[in-house]
């Protein structure tokens, strides 16, 4: 078959493909630029340059690339030559790769170079698209995975919306390597205290394509619990239809447990302004109650009804004391706090809880000097009924045998919105005892509410505490673990007493 040039010469222009033979005369010129050229199908993008040789092509050449361009005809170097050359001139970005084949001559100089120059403007152009595409997509990926909240996506097209991509802080949250979660669905931070109800709503939500904003108690890998505020947002395609779900998980368990603390404090207010009320009328009505039977109690000492008139005074008198608790919870104020060292007024109650708490239990108790050292402003009988009581409390706990422990220190919390914070003396009672699930210790602040046997307590010891440190502008906490024991925090703020000059 004799191979027409033509149709060769239109597959080198399809190709912008030169074929060029060059015999370079040494005699003419040292660098071998001189000499026979000849060109087959050169459309390599620069009109002109091949009808003048290689001079002109060279002239063409960008000033850094001229040297590539000297290698592939020099003296000296191997048979087989390559190498890449833009050339220049304005609004021209043209690359041409070339590929030679050196036969040598005489003293090592090459007698004949046969070889390819393309133009490959098109394929460096795409390739710098896609550097470009590809760097801008790896920065992406490296800004969502160095987002400070937790990022997680899964596939909406696939059974059961397994995840598909996890950020680092998702790890750090929940800690789930990818490894451990990709390919699975997200309920698996979920465990046996989290809210059915909270799942239902998302299960909803992710049915429907909707968007939803929630909070569910998560665990992560090694169990610990947390509150996760979980946003989860739907990605649609084109055609609309849901192709991802975008998730925001971040640990709100401090927020929580902080607006918790508010409902509570607020569900404790409202009640103890609706039992303030009650109790003062009732204590209006039992002071001449008391008053009076006490004193036909005196006029009938010695007869039959005596002792019926003493069973209804120390009944008046009973009444009157719980009366007064439930005044002190609900309408604390007119006590006279003075300031007092955190240290003096601890140590001056401890004695008075030693004698209330009964042989079996031992106080261990630990004074931090710089916290004993401060002042506070105290009512020193009312801190002493407070004590009794959360020492009272500690010790039915431990059914009347093992350790209490007091401690006095320096409440370090920062404010999250400022910055700063009043200081605390933070006083704490730690007992080992029965602790205190979810449902007492949602109650335990509120009057009458008592787990003891009827007889055995009235349930108003912590909202006496709650009235007397709260009218001190202090506050009162209670943390449990059913089955380890409970730690009772009451807090003093610091009185800093103003600067002399
Ligand atoms: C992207 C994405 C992230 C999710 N992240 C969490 C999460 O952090 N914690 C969680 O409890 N559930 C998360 N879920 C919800 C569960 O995967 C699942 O939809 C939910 O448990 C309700 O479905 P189910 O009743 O079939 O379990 C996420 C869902 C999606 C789509
Ligand atoms: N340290 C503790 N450990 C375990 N449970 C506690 C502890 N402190 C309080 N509680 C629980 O809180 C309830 C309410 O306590 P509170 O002191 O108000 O009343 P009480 O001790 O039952 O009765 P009272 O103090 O009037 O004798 C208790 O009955 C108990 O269930
Ligand atoms: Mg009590």
């Amino acid at each position: 078959m004799r191979t027409d040039p033509d149709a060769v010469e239109s597959a080198l222009d399809g190709a912008r493909l030169a074929v060029f033979r060059h015999e370079p005369d040494w005699d003419r010129d040292p660098c071998g630029i001189a000499g026979d050229l000849q060109w087959i199908g050169c459309r390599y993008g620069v009109d002109g340059v091949h009808s003048r040789g290689l001079a002109a092509l060279l002239d063409a050449v960008t000033d850094s690339d001229r040297g590539c361009l000297l290698g592939l005809f020099s003296p000296g170097g191997g048979a087989v030559r390559a190498g890449e050359f833009r050339l220049k001139g304005a609004g021209r970005d043209i690359h041409l790769s070339c590929d030679a084949m050196v036969e040598p001559g005489g003293g090592g100089r090459p007698r004949r170079i046969t070889g390819t120059i393309q133009d490959i403007s098109e394929r460096r152009r795409f390739e710098g698209t896609l550097n470009d595409t590809l760097r801008s997509k790896q920065m992406l990926l490296a800004i969502i995975d160095a987002c400070p909240i937790s990022i997680s996506v899964a596939d909406a097209q696939q059974p059961d919306t397994p995840l598909i991509y996890v950020n680092r802080r998702f790890q750090g949250l929940t800690g789930y390597e990818p490894a451990d979660i990709l390919g699975r669905n997200c309920r698996v931070l979920q465990g046996p205290d989290t809210d059915p109800e909270a799942v239902a709503a998302i299960r909803r939500a992710v049915a429907a394509g909707d968007r939803i904003d929630t909070r569910i108690l998560n665990y992560r890998k090694d169990g610990t619990p947390f509150v996760n505020g979980l946003l989860l947002a739907p990605i649609r395609g084109g055609d609309g239809a849901v192709t991802a779900y975008i998730g925001f998980q971040s640990d709100v368990t401090e927020d929580a447990r902080r607006e918790e603390a508010e409902r509570q404090r607020q569900r404790i207010e409202v009640m103890g302004r609706m039992m303030g009320g009650v109790a003062h009328e009732i204590n209006n009505l039992l002071q001449p109650i008391t008053l009076l039977t006490q004193e036909l109690s005196d006029r009938h000492a010695d007869d039959a009804d005596g002792p019926y008139l003493d069973m209804v005074l120390d009944c008046a008198r009973k009444a009157r004391r719980i009366i007064g608790d439930l005044l002190a919870f609900s309408r604390p104020g007119n006590r006279t706090a003075e300031p007092v060292a955190a240290g003096d007024l601890v140590a001056a109650t401890l004695p008075l809880v030693g004698k209330a708490i009964g042989p079996g239990v031992v106080l261990d108790t630990r004074i931090d000097g710089g916290a004993a050292a401060l002042t506070v402003r105290a009512d020193r009988t009312a801190f002493a009924q407070v004590l009794l009581n959360l020492a009272g409390n500690a010790a039915a706990a431990m059914g009347g045998n093992g350790t209490i422990t007091v401690a006095l220190d320096l409440d370090r919390a920062v404010d999250p919105v400022n910055g700063t914070g009043p200081r605390h003396a933070r006083i704490t009672i730690a007992d080992a005892g029965c602790g205190m699930d979810r449902a007492v210790l949602d109650r335990a602040f509120e009057p009458f509410f008592t787990t003891k046997p009827v007889g055995q307590g009235t349930g108003l010891g912590l909202s006496v505490a709650y009235g007397l440190i709260k009218d001190m502008g202090g506050d009162i906490t209670l943390a449990s673990t059913p089955g380890l024991g409970t730690v009772a925090t009451v807090l003093l703020p610091v009185f800093d007493p103003p600067a002399t000059a």
